[in-house]
């Protein structure tokens, strides 16, 4: 049986727990929150009766002895819990971001190697079918090899909350989905970035709801994002809606269940080169899907397996190094470099 203790019982921490309880062989064992009463109204919710409920993860920690933490804390709680689990020995599932600053990230990253425990992110728009389909495709080379990614994302939602008041609020707190969703698709290293944010007239946010931004993600590939978090009418997907031009062809993604390609064929149309639909295949049965489901089941496995799982911190280090660099650029109003992590 795996013991798990999850922190921080928010609004996410249902998703988890929703999850959690379609596995077999994993039982939550403790439940932590600063706010108690949120903490007892979910094991109740969840019929947890057995579980410790308490305020302190490191009295729970100390008093469960669990296998895993699942961290569903706000970012900047995020190093502490960490941390916390790393010392009692935990592996840890936490939610995105990885952390809230490139030096929480690499001390989160650089404990749990020291630690020798498993450390993976939920970042679940990755677990998705189409994403899957599109990495194969492009690898495939039906089209050629990607060169140029295109990536809009225009939701308008009334969130209320810590989101309205907090800086660079599109960057640090959704572009890493599609950021990351774009470096895994087009395979690519993050190299380089130029990001220009604004705040639109009638926007309900304080800092950072718009923002456009240009990444090298090496060997020739490019990848553009334009988003809003207040650009109300023609709704885009939460998995943005995508355009991705390879060297023979292209292919569009609604980000809904639309996804279509082109490629060149032999002859032309006046000064155009012949082109022709091509199918996308179907998801293989081996692609991994299931969002926070599916990343709480690749951990457990690779945890059984003694392999690393996919989503490892060690790996989304990169896509976060995307955002933070997209928030220099967007501060100095320069082109930033963005350092390769080392593996
Ligand atoms: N993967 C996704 O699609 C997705 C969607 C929404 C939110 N999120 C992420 O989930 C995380 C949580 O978001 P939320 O909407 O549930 O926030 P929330 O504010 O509803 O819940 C966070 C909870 O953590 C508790 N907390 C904070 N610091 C703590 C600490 N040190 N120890 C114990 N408890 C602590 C708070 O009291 C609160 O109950 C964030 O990182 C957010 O970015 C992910």
């Amino acid at each position: 049986m795996m013991k798990v203790v999850l922190v921080g019982c928010g609004a996410m921490s249902k998703q988890w727990l929703d999850a959690a309880r379609q596995i077999d062989g994993l039982a939550i064992v403790g439940l932590v929150d600063l706010d108690a009463e949120r903490a007892k109204a979910r094991a109740l919710e969840y019929n947890l009766t057995d579980a410790v409920v308490g305020t302190s993860l490191d009295a729970v920690l100390d008093q469960t002895r669990p296998d895993m933490v699942f961290d569903v804390v706000v970012p900047a709680a995020r190093r502490e819990v960490a941390l916390s689990a790393f010392a009692h020995n935990c592996h840890l599932l936490t939610e995105k971001p990885l952390a809230d600053s490139p030096e929480n990230a690499r001390a989160i990253v650089e404990a749990a190697r020291s630690a020798g425990r498993l450390h993976a992110v939920v970042q679940n728009r990755r677990y998705v079918a189409n994403v899957r389909r599109i990495r194969r495709f492009l690898d495939s080379g039906a089209i050629g090899r990607a060169t140029s990614i295109h990536a809009d994302f225009f939701v308008a939602p009334h969130f209320g909350g810590f989101r309205e008041e907090m800086a660079h609020v599109l960057l640090l707190d959704m572009a890493i989905h599609t950021f990351d969703a774009a470096r895994y698709m087009a395979d690519g290293e993050p190299a380089g970035v130029f990001c220009q944010e604004w705040e639109p007239a009638g926007s309900w946010y304080r800092q950072g709801s718009s923002a456009s931004a240009v990444f090298d993600l090496g060997g020739g590939k490019v990848f553009t994002y334009a988003g809003s978090w207040c650009a109300d009418g023609f709704r885009t997907s939460w998995e943005g809606s995508w355009r991705i031009v390879a060297e023979r062809g292209s292919l569009l993604w609604d980000g809904h269940d639309a996804l279509k390609a082109e490629v060149v064929v032999p002859g032309r149309d006046g000064i155009f080169d012949k082109t022709q639909p091509i199918e996308v295949p179907p998801l293989d049965p081996t692609d991994r899907i299931g969002g926070h489901l599916g990343i709480i089941r690749d951990l457990i496995h690779a945890i059984d397996t003694g392999t690393e799982p996919e989503t490892r911190g060690a790996d989304n280090i990169k896509s976060l190094a995307m955002v933070f660099g997209a928030i220099e650029s967007a501060e100095t109003g320069r082109r930033v470099a963005i350092a390769r992590e080392e593996p």
